[in-house]
């Protein structure tokens, strides 16, 4: 068979390690013949494919980015967009498609199911908020970044009497900022799906004081807002899924903090820095068993399917009971995390 493998959205650790296992199991095992698609699905509308074999994926596994690179190109944003793709596909002789990504990337590919593009989804996201799969790969790799950022950021703010502030990526939940504000002892976390007070938040601090604790860590997801306000918008370019870009919101939380504790204040813009570079052996793991458990669906004909992990099982979830929707963060883990708020 013929199969093209593309990446699409936000990069995240392990994409590079989910087309080295595509490409090792569909070669040795299937005898297939495996094209990267170049750009997410910019690639397809424009036919801009890389063939990959044995060679091009030596010492793949630990590199970050991806070598097909992305974008978040939507095709149904195109004029005659899904034909083209359906064209291109056509002429290039792609029996199969494995699309590497979150909502949007994977929204497209259940819609172009019926142009009759045959799909199978790989759960990408440094966010965590796929719904149908407990981890999507990437997210560990940025929890583990961010908990190393508040183990630095403890030493120094406690060094100098200050409030640090840590902002992290997270647009609609608050996955990676739970999960790095537990592991690396937040004082206060502050996530998307529930707003927050900032009066809360300077007595958390003040609690802190009154113990001779002279110095907070407070742990901030992008897409968090005050009560009964909106998002800050690092700029406001929106993509062509819709979404605008978030940050900002650790400076607006520094200035309040300032105001109404007395307490010097910084701020720590994570961004990046938690999608770059290599994953973790966790994401190493997990994007290899989902390369090849994509592969393996392709030969079993199972389509228009996202490869997932439910309660430590791999599985597969249709992409129809995943796309469009989001998975927040649990809230039983959330107050766990409160008992050691202030
Ligand atoms: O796709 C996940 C994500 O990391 C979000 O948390 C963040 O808002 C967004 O990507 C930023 O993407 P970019 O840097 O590509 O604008």
């Amino acid at each position: 068979m013929k199969i093209g493998i593309l990446s699409g959205g936000g990069d995240a650790p392990g994409i590079n390690a989910v087309i080295r296992a595509i490409v090792r199991r569909g070669v040795q095992s299937y005898g297939d013949e495996i094209l990267g698609i170049r750009d997410g699905w910019r690639g397809l509308l424009e036919g801009n494919f890389m063939p990959l074999d044995l060679n091009m994926i030596s010492g793949l596994l630990p590199r970050g980015g991806s070598i097909l690179g992305t974008s978040r190109t939507n095709p149904f944003k195109r004029e005659g967009g899904p034909e083209q793709i359906m064209r291109n596909a056509q002429t290039a002789g792609i029996n199969a498609v494995i699309v590497i990504g979150g909502d949007d990337t994977l929204t497209v590919a259940h819609k172009m199911a019926d142009y009759g593009l045959k799909c199978v989804g790989v759960p990408k996201t440094i966010d965590n908020d796929l719904v149908g799969t407990d981890y999507t790969f990437g997210f560990h790799t940025a929890v583990s970044i961010a908990t190393e950022a508040l183990d630095r950021l403890h030493s120094t703010a406690e060094a100098h009497n200050r409030v640090i502030v840590l902002e992290v990526m997270g647009r609609y939940t608050g996955h990676i900022a739970l999960h790095a504000g537990l592991a690396g002892g937040a004082d206060v976390i502050l996530i998307p799906e529930k707003p927050f007070d900032i009066d809360e938040v300077c007595e958390y601090i003040r609690r802190r004081q009154k113990r001779g604790r002279n110095f907070s860590l407070i742990v901030v997801a992008e897409g968090a807002k005050p009560k009964g306000g909106k998002e800050i918008v690092y700029s406001e370019r929106i993509d062509e899924f819709g979404h605008i870009s978030l940050g900002g919101v650790g400076y607006y939380l520094a200035k309040e903090i300032e105001r109404c504790t007395g307490i010097e204040t910084r701020v720590v813009i994570l961004g990046h820095l938690q999608r770059g570079g290599t994953p973790t052996a966790f994401d190493r793991i997990l994007a290899t068993v989902y390369g090849v458990a994509a592969i393996d669906n392709v030969h079993k004909g199972v389509f228009d399917h996202m490869v997932a992990l439910k309660g430590g099982e791999l599985t597969s979830v249709p992409l129809k009971d995943v796309v469009g929707k989001r998975k927040t963060v649990d809230m039983g883990l959330y107050e766990i995390a409160s008992v050691f708020f202030g």
